[in-house]
């Protein structure tokens, strides 16, 4: 018989390729706004809830016993739409800062809510987190790293979401936060990413002068989804990363995704994130980002380099081409 798993935002970019594998091991209860049969994600329970609402979150976390996991993918995830709400300190401003949608009630306040039940109940809980809670002075980021306080170098939806990993560490719930970074899969047509956007705009002579001096680790969300497997069986606490072992510049992973899709599309342009004017609209990025996988590798957890995920990637393609619009 299937034991049960609470799965939050099975939805998601992230969320999804998760939900669709567990599905053959686990009973899903998917938790969320959005019905994961429009995915075509075979779940065994939809729970419709919006997740900042306080009270519906606790009445169905309270009664809860005897399941494997409880596994946290829903987030607000608008980097630059999180940036609107920023504010000088959100705990001395209750009033905006628990707006129901906002960034803060769901990046920071939800997560400990989910904790305080976990600890309730001795359910292990699994909460995805990102490198953006680093300001990007000093990456790669290892696990032990703690997130940077509030600055001009940190985002919004980066702050909130480092509050929401510390709610997580200061309560006793048997929790992991598993960090990852731009993670990037072959196809979801529900949500682009990182690399699928690289692509379709390389494809369509809309490319855009990529950053040469950024350092990231792009995450390959097969291996989230693998971690997530073996995790709920082995639950571990404290934090992980998920993410490249090499770091990689936007530069370097476009000329590579370009290579390994056989699109050419000329010469490169180069900018650098440093000289970028500051711009109420967009939120700053990491420049020195990234993760250090180290735990993850000791722990046997397959981490693929950003060229071999982009090889993966590429053989998923041509495995499977997509077919042009129109075609029946
Ligand atoms: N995408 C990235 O570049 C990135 C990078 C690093 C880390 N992460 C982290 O990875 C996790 C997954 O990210 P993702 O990009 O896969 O997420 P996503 O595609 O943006 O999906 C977000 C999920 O959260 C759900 N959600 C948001 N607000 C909700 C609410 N009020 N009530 C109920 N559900 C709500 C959404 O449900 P609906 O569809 O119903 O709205 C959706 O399932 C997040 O923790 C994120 O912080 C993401």
């Amino acid at each position: 018989m299937k034991r049960p798993i609470l799965v939050f935002g099975s939805t998601s970019l992230v969320g999804s390729d998760f939900t669709a594998e567990a599905t053959a091991r686990f009973e899903v209860h998917a938790v969320g706004r959005s019905d994961p049969a429009e995915l075509n994600l075979d779940v065994h329970q939809f729970h419709r809830i919006d997740l900042t609402d306080e009270h519906d979150v606790r009445d169905l976390l309270a009664p809860r016993s005897g399941d494997v996991a409880w596994i946290n993918f829903a987030a607000r995830t608008d980097v630059d739409g999180c940036e609107r709400e920023r504010q000088s300190d959100p705990q001395k401003n209750s009033d905006s800062s628990s707006r129901a949608d906002s960034a803060w009630r769901m990046n920071a306040e939800f997560p400990g809510w989910l904790a305080e039940a976990s600890a309730a109940s001795r359910t292990p809980l699994i909460h995805l987190s990102t490198d953006f809670v680093f300001d990007g002075t000093a990456g790669p980021y290892q696990e032990n790293d703690l997130p940077s306080p509030l600055g001009p170098r940190l985002s919004w939806y980066g702050y909130t979401k480092g509050m929401g990993e510390q709610r997580i560490r200061h309560s006793s719930a048997p929790a992991l936060t598993m960090r990852i970074s731009y993670p990037y899969r072959a196809r979801f047509e529900h949500k682009t990413d990182f690399a699928r956007n690289l692509l379709s705009r390389g494809r369509a002579g809309r490319l855009f002068p990529l950053y040469s001096d950024q350092r990231i680790t792009p995450t390959w969300v097969p291996d989230v989804t693998g971690a997530l497997l073996t995790l709920t069986e082995h639950p571990e606490t404290g934090t992980l990363h998920v993410a490249s072992p090499e770091t990689t510049s936007p530069l370097e992973f476009a000329s590579c995704l370009f290579r390994e899709f056989h699109l050419d599309v000329g010469p490169l342009k180069e900018a650098r994130l440093a000289e970028q004017p500051a711009r109420l609209d967009r939120a700053p990025r990491p420049i020195l980002g990234g993760l250090g996988v180290r735990r993850a590798q000791a722990l046997g957890l397959l981490t693929h380099a950003y060229r071999d995920g982009i090889r993966a990637m590429a053989t998923d393609e041509h495995a499977d081409p997509p077919q042009p619009s129109g075609t029946s």
